[in-house]
């Protein structure tokens, strides 16, 4: 684990010997999930903070779930019913908290980059990105990778199977950075990207994105997908500018039943969540076997505790040590 950095922020801080890490110490942390009592000493003394800015159901409560699996304290900050409100900057607010004696931060935030700098105003905590803006959100890539892995098998680690893989990622590209750090974990794995959304919601270039293609007919590739990823529009970023209506959307890029059956069987559908049915995915294609958000959710968790492992197991990270 020498070569696990620091702050998780970006998909890009892990090259692929460290998401091979994060999958196998997921594996075992996957496997105490399953216990009656899903509960180890791993992290006991340790605190954690989730510092949430922006909305959020799974993410918040996978890592505090993780957290607590791991024996480890967890405060959850609120923005607003914090200091913030009475005019508190954030480098203040995050000096307290670390001052408090947190080992971690694991922060959202609407502005890109705010988990960068949160990380270089700290001195003895791991900051992790639970999502920045349009930016990065690294967990949710390493949980979709692990899912993926866990649905093809493949032998060994798991990751020769991702050599070349069609992996077809539909919607809101532009807002999400859920498909950023897709992207880069899909990339740096081998696999073969293509991006699928109406001309206004793709990158207006594909330079820097490490795609094989990307267009506007979702119908074309669905019989040689092999992972197929949804994205939800993000209306909270001002998706709806973007497209002519919802109506519009799902008639070309929503997974219907009838576009789900044209899928080779057994093609995994992801979605990070939340799903808004009847738009980017129909009601009863989310119910599908095929569908494995809930193992998504499910498996979220033990890769969170496989990422809090890497950044404070073994002595490292020692916030109250050292503070
Ligand atoms: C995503 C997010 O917040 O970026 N959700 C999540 O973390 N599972 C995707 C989304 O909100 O559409």
């Amino acid at each position: 684990m020498s070569g696990f950095p620091t702050h998780l922020l970006s998909m890009d801080d892990l090259d692929v010997a460290a998401i091979g890490e994060v999958l196998r110490v997921a594996d075992s942390f996957a496997e105490v999930g399953r216990r009656a009592n899903p509960k180890v000493p791993t992290l006991r003394g340790r605190t954690v903070a989730t510092l949430f800015f922006e909305d959020s159901t799974r993410t918040r409560m996978s890592f505090e779930t993780a957290a607590k699996r791991m024996s480890a304290d967890v405060l959850s900050f609120a923005p607003g019913s914090s200091s913030v409100n009475k005019g508190e900057s954030l480098r203040d607010t995050v000096e307290t908290v670390q001052a408090i004696g947190m080992d971690a931060v694991i922060i959202r935030h609407a502005s890109s980059g705010v988990p960068a700098q949160v990380a270089r105003w700290v001195d003895h905590c791991a900051v992790i990105n639970a999502g920045d803006g349009c930016h990065q959100h690294p967990t949710q890539a390493l949980l979709d990778v692990f899912t993926v892995r866990q649905v093809l098998g493949g032998g060994d680690d798991g990751l020769a199977r991702f050599r070349g893989l069609r992996v077809t990622i539909v919607g809101d590209v532009r807002h999400s950075r859920v498909a950023r750090s897709q992207v880069a974990a899909y990339a740096a794995l081998g696999a073969e990207v293509t991006l699928v959304g109406p001309a206004t919601l793709l990158p207006p270039s594909l330079e820097g994105w490490p795609v094989a293609a990307a267009g506007h007919d979702l119908d074309a590739v669905l019989a040689t997908t092999e992972v197929l990823s949804l994205l939800r529009l993000q209306g909270e970023r001002g998706s709806g500018t973007f497209v002519p209506s919802l109506r519009e959307y799902t008639a070309s890029f929503g997974l219907t039943a009838r576009r789900a059956a044209r899928l080779a069987p057994g093609t995994p559908i992801l979605h990070p969540g939340p799903i808004v049915r009847g738009v980017e995915i129909a009601a009863e294609v989310a119910d599908l076997p095929a569908a494995r958000i809930t193992d998504q959710v499910r498996n979220g968790v033990a890769v969170r505790m496989a990422v809090l492992f890497l950044l404070l197991g073994q002595g490292r990270h020692d916030g109250a040590a050292r503070g």
